[in-house]
């Protein structure tokens, strides 16, 4: 008989509510459970999207306060935390949201011992090392979005530039997901060709170094434009939990540039941060030795060292 998928979203903010939905919607778990300490918001937010639930497809929608709604997870998304305001940035959230996930970690993994664990509050890199630390599960199964929101962004940008669906772009940010992070262009490809060759039907080449910086700025800017417009980014972090819930739980060995606890990667130990890896039902199986030339090696081990520094002021 199939086992139910069980899925568990902690935090019933809008970025939680909107996981909850996107995943919902995609069918990317059976069972999706939304669990936040405030029962109003939690119970109002499972009430909503069940009454729609009929409407998307089989999966099903539960939850509430009490933390114990999460037991025999399959995943877990953690989102739960204080959100960036106008002008902070993602480091600022570093104390108060660690210490939320700190009493938070050790009771979801007593509950779910064999579930992948996967961290979108903020600063998530610097989060994943100190849940990584709390829960002491095997290596991979703590890790977190990383860029890969980041990465949709950066693909979404390419393709209004280069005139191809999204799909035809391959291109992934790398690093911090926040102020430090950078696009890996030595590797970007379009429909399989480098993106500085890529043609337009005029024959002229969109993608110059010019375009490159403006796309880089609209990239690690993008959360900050949003956030000024509506106080949070929802739906887009939505999807790219989903998706990575999807890449655990159909074990599907998908490439997503998401941020796990590095060991010697390029140099790097101690700090999590995002280079591919191969996500599928143990989390992390491995990270991906990509080539980076000088100038992004430099960039990943300055990326690295902004988290290194927020981990250690926590530590
Ligand atoms: C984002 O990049 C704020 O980290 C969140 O949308």
């Amino acid at each position: 008989m199939h086992r139910r998928s069980k899925l568990s979203v902690i935090g019933a903010g809008s970025v939680g509510s909107s996981l909850a939905y996107a995943s919902l919607i995609r069918g990317s778990a059976d069972e999706v459970v939304l669990q936040d300490i405030n029962a109003a918001l939690v119970d109002a937010e499972v009430l909503d999207i069940a009454h729609g639930a009929p409407l998307a497809g089989r999966s099903t929608i539960g939850g509430g306060a009490d933390i114990e709604v999460t037991e025999g997870s399959d995943v877990i998304v953690v989102t739960a935390g204080a959100k960036q305001r106008p002008g902070q940035t993602r480091l600022d959230l570093a104390g108060v949201n660690a210490r939320i996930l700190d009493g938070m970690i050790p009771r979801l993994v007593e509950l779910s011992p064999d579930a992948v664990i996967v961290l979108v509050t903020n600063p998530c890199d610097v989060l994943t090392v100190l849940a990584a630390e709390r829960a002491d599960l095997p290596a991979g199964r703590v890790f977190s979005s990383g860029t890969v929101l980041d990465s949709s962004r950066l693909r979404n940008a390419i393709a209004r530039h280069t005139e191809v669906p999204s799909s035809e772009v391959q291109a992934v940010v790398l690093g911090e997901h926040g102020d430090s992070a950078f696009s890996h262009w030595s590797q970007a490809t379009v429909a399989g060709v480098p993106v500085e060759e890529w043609r337009l039907s005029d024959g002229s080449a969109p993608v110059t170094p010019a375009l490159r910086d403006a796309i880089d700025h609209e990239v690690v800017t993008a959360a900050y434009r949003v956030i000024e417009g509506k106080g949070a980014t929802n739906y887009a972090i939505g999807l790219s939990g989903a998706r990575i819930v999807e890449a655990v739980l159909h074990d599907e060995g998908a490439v997503l540039p998401v941020s796990s606890p590095l060991d010697g990667v390029h140099g790097i130990t101690g700090v999590a941060l995002s280079l591919p890896s191969v996500v599928g039902a143990s989390g992390v199986a491995r990270v991906v030795d990509v080539a980076l030339t000088d100038d992004e090696l430099d960039r990943l081990h300055r990326s690295a060292g902004a988290i290194a520094d927020a981990v250690d002021a926590l530590h």
